[in-house]
């Protein structure tokens, strides 16, 4: 199967490396040439650990590798069986790239979107053919996270939600099937979990033991006591603070401004200053060039 991927960032690379490894032909696209190099060259690091942990030998590390190039231009994906977008959360830009897509790739692509929270049905009002676009929403890291909700739009052909539903459990994924509503269903889930946690925070209420900023103390309880992997501080900066405050700000405006979705000013001011986190180095926490977590 040809498998075009739009946006080599965090989601796009790593959705490549999944479909890679299931023996598909992928195609991986970026507007921006250092975002390819960048995708090419943490994919060679990923595969390379994977070895020293026995996970993969040499061989199956190339084959992984030759089976991705790295292109850029839309047009090149043209042969794709199944595309999957996951550039900026921006619905005029998402749009503007299917229309175009949908020139180049034939009749029988599926055009998806690996949007968090958009309306896939207007995505899809993008297409001439708005019945072969779905959502195939993977998580971060999507090599090693097994879910992958897959969202038909109203317009989604029965057809095209049983192929896509059929190739991501190929890809040894397990799908859950959600309806097209604001955040699907672990986003929504997610939004009063980093919301309180920012509201917490905000409120000082968890600033014990004395000198340690708020946010540790919150993500030290829930991970300690509540048995979570890693706390909402910490998650939030492993996904990209402006990733995920332009998330809420989505929900929070598609469920008709529900006060319980509402997006925290501390996390915007985050996302307007860069402070991104793992990826620019910088957000609740500081990282080391290695993505260390340096305590502030
Ligand atoms: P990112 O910022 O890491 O990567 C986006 C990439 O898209 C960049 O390399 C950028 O150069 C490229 N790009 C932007 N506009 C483009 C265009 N017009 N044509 C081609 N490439 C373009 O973003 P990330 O985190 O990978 O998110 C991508 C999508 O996946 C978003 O819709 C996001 O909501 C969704 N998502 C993100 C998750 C996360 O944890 N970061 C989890 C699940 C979904």
């Amino acid at each position: 199967m040809r498998i075009g991927i739009i946006g080599s960032g965090t989601m796009g690379s790593g959705i490549a490396q999944v479909a890679a490894t299931s023996g598909c032909k992928v195609k991986l696209y970026d507007t921006n040439q250092s975002a390819l190099d960048k995708a090419k060259t943490a994919l060679d690091k990923i595969l390379s650990r994977l070895i020293e942990k026995d996970r993969i030998d040499a061989d199956e590390k190339s084959r992984i590798q030759n089976n991705i190039s790295y292109v850029s231009n839309l047009n090149d994906l043209s042969d794709s069986d199944l595309t999957i977008e996951a550039i900026v959360e921006n619905l005029d830009i998402k749009k503007k790239v299917f229309s175009e897509l949908e020139t180049y790739v034939s009749e029988d692509c599926i055009i998806a979107s690996n949007t968090s929270s958009l309306s896939i049905a207007s995505i899809a009002s993008a297409l001439k053919n708005p019945e072969r676009c779905i959502g195939i929403h993977f998580f971060n890291p999507a090599p090693l996270m097994q879910l992958v909700e897959v969202i038909p739009a109203i317009q989604t052909s029965k057809n095209i939600l049983d192929k896509t539903v059929n190739t991501i459990s190929d890809w040894k994924k397990v799908v859950a099937v959600a309806k097209d509503t604001p955040g699907f269903i672990v986003n929504r889930v997610a939004r009063p979990f980093y919301g309180e946690a920012l509201r917490i925070y905000e409120e000082g209420i968890a600033d014990l033991p004395a000198g340690q900023a708020g946010f540790i103390t919150i993500d030290e309880s829930l991970k300690t006591l509540g048995g979570f992997r890693m706390g909402p501080f910490e998650l939030m900066d492993f996904i990209g603070n402006d990733v995920n405050y332009t998330v809420t700000e989505t929900v929070f405006k598609a469920f008709y401004f529900d006060p319980r979705y509402k997006p925290s000013f501390t996390q915007k001011r985050f996302a307007e200053a860069g402070y991104l986190g793992r990826k620019s180095g910088k957000g609740y926490y500081n990282y080391d060039k290695n993505g260390g977590i340096i305590i502030p």
